[in-house]
């Protein structure tokens, strides 16, 4: 039995977080820079059955058994097995690690699930469906976030742009004219699951604001896929502006994510938002050929983290 390898691309929402939760489109696209891999190797010495999971970045060592039921690796090991209907499991060491910041709304979660499950089936002879992955990935999304809306593992399971909407079938956006992105990532680390309970909360208090605010999103999300396709993205950056103004509104913001986005427009962005659950993570800023060195520049001078440059073009 050879040993298996699977990775899966980091990913941003350009347009439609949150409101992707309450049923609204959003757009989100993956990043190829940052990426998860999930290793098998067969440990043919060991006793049937005995899996061991090594997750240096979070400095996990230990078996299978040894981890809660509820631990995502071991929920993910055996689901797959329960799935591909597997009926024996070789002993195996599953090594996972990531260049995905955590908690920062680039997608690690999902792209360690994705990874995990391609190369754990593949490793089982049984490689699954991408259907399947992204079933068994938004599984997982489950266990850690509470109610997400399945975009950020729809996007890391295929690997492209889509224009996502919950219920509806998924559409892949091909973009012709290449978007460049400076992605910051603040290096605050905040909970998905926090910040879409705060945004419930604000919508069970004041339902008929929210859905407005919601609606307001989603149209934005609409328009983007129109500009997108119809191959002008600079004009994308007033309605990143305007996206950004309604995630303020729904309180997911911070003073950081603000001062980078202004840092962003005041050093040539055409646009700037943040991307992902909010309050901490990253801000997108959509440049120029010009502008992306002053842009990159300034954010880093703002204090971000990390900051690095993506161009989305479909193949
Ligand atoms: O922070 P991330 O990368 O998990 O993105 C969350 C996006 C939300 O719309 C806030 C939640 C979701 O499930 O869609």
């Amino acid at each position: 039995m050879p040993a298996v390898t699977a990775t899966a691309p980091g990913k941003i929402i350009l347009f439609g977080e949150h409101a992707v939760v309450y049923g609204r489109p959003a757009i989100a696209v993956p990043v190829n820079q940052v990426r998860s891999r999930a290793v098998v190797n067969p440990e043919p010495a060991a006793e049937t059955g005995r899996v061991t999971i090594q997750a240096p970045d979070i400095g996990l060592s230990a078996t299978m058994d040894q981890l809660p039921q509820n631990h995502p690796i071991r929920f993910v090991v055996e689901r797959v097995v329960s799935v591909s209907g597997a009926s024996r499991l070789p002993a195996c060491t599953i090594r996972v690690t990531s260049s995905i910041p955590f908690s920062s709304g680039m997608g690690s979660s999902a792209a360690v699930s994705v990874a995990l499950i391609r190369a754990f089936s593949g490793f089982l002879g049984r490689p699954l469906s991408d259907e399947l992955v992204s079933d068994l990935a938004f599984e997982v999304e489950k266990i850690q976030h509470g109610t997400p809306s399945g975009i950020d593992n729809t996007v890391i399971t295929y690997a492209v742009p889509v224009f996502y909407q919950k219920g509806s079938q998924i559409e892949r956006l091909k973009i012709n004219s290449a978007i460049t992105l400076v992605i910051a990532d603040s290096g605050l680390t905040s909970s998905t699951a926090e910040t879409v309970a705060d945004v419930r909360r604000g919508w069970e208090g004041d339902a008929a604001r929210y859905e407005e605010l919601f609606d307001q999103i989603g149209d934005i999300s609409r328009k983007a896929r129109d500009i997108i396709i119809s191959g002008n993205p600079g004009s994308l950056g007033s309605l990143m502006n305007q996206n950004q103004t309604l995630l303020k509104k729904i309180g997911v913001s911070s003073e950081t994510l603000d001062s980078f986005v202004e840092t962003a427009m005041a050093s040539g962005a055409l646009g700037a938002k943040l991307s992902g659950g909010g309050r901490g993570g990253n801000i997108i800023a959509l440049v120029s050929e010009d502008s992306t060195t002053f842009v990159a520049d300034a954010l880093k001078k703002a204090g971000a983290e990390r900051v690095f440059t993506t161009r989305i073009l479909s193949n």
